[in-house]
């Protein structure tokens, strides 16, 4: 399903991607001005997409953009879109951009139709709760140098690619990110979890980290099942230092485990048993969500 054949949505209709095409005036394009999702399926099964939806409405809401279409035009859209496209394990990605203006001006014009764009990408398939399986993760870390709205899932993403950059020049995977503070936000394209002595702890939600989908149904779950302790609080760098396990978790990626930190073994270096429950529970129940 990669390149042009792939199917996609533009504004009311379907085509393929090669025939998909936007002003340069857009707004997306010149500022950046829209919000995005990323909702994953498996074989045709959504995860969290009401969730996922009502974020994209509040985003729409912080920006200012009006949008006619609600949960069940986007779930025809997201259903179009796997059965044009290979099934199998997609990310729908869903973009709304405040449009396309005659003129650059940076106010928001209130006479233009928002550019709805959709399309499907293949996403790894979903994670086995299997310690000798599971892809591990490497991470460095760095200052949080991006903008102080992080809870809105802006196409504005700059900063964010600078950070992930970061991460690939670094050779890893990954770049978590800390505020002045020293403490731990999330990463450039994830949140992040630490477990210490069984207990599962990540930072509070604020203007500083996005409210992940995988996050709140991780949450969720695993206070519902009661078998760990889970703690929303601060972490400082030195306390993450000190993990036993350490995940980063988004749509695509489900639960993953990291076993290395700037260059130093998490924990014991090796992927853990409370990774393991964590993805055991997430794996049984996300399509809940
Ligand atoms: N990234 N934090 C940031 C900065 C993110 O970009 C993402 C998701 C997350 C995790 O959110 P969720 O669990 O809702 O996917 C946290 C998506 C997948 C992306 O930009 O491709």
């Amino acid at each position: 399903m990669a390149g042009d054949n792939n199917i996609v949505f533009l504004n009311g209709q379907f085509m393929p991607m090669s025939d998909a095409k936007i002003s340069p005036m857009d707004r997306g394009f010149l500022f950046g001005d829209g919000i995005y999702e990323v909702v994953p399926s498996y074989d045709a099964k959504l995860v969290g997409f009401g969730l996922h939806i009502q974020r994209m409405q509040n985003g729409l809401n912080a920006i200012g953009i009006k949008l006619n279409m609600g949960a069940d035009d986007w779930r025809q859209i997201a259903n179009s879109l796997i059965e044009k496209n290979a099934k199998g394990n997609l990310g729908l990605y869903f973009h709304v951009s405040r449009g396309a203006d005659v003129k650059r001006f940076h106010a928001y014009p209130d006479d233009i139709q928002p550019t709805v764009f959709a399309f499907a990408f293949e996403i790894p398939a979903a994670t086995v709760a299997d310690k000798n399986q599971v892809k591990q993760y490497r991470v460095t870390s760095t200052e949080d140098l991006r903008w102080k709205r992080c809870q809105i899932k802006s196409t504005s993403l700059l900063g964010n690619v600078m950070h992930f950059q970061q991460g690939q020049d670094a050779g890893v995977h990954e770049t978590i990110l800390y505020n002045h503070h020293n403490e731990l936000t999330e990463a450039s394209a994830c949140n992040v979890f630490m477990v210490k002595n069984e207990v599962v702890i990540t930072p509070p939600l604020d203007n500083q980290l996005l409210p992940g989908i995988t996050r709140h149904m991780l949450l969720d779950i695993l206070r519902k099942d009661g078998t760990l302790q889970v703690e929303e609080r601060a972490i400082s760098m030195n306390e993450l230092r000190s993990a036993d396990e350490l995940w980063i978790t988004s749509s695509s990626k489900d639960i993953a485990p990291v076993v290395e930190l700037d260059g130093k073994p998490v924990g014991r270096g090796k992927v853990g048993d409370i990774w393991q429950l964590a993805q055991t529970l997430y794996g049984a129940n996300k399509y809940n969500y």
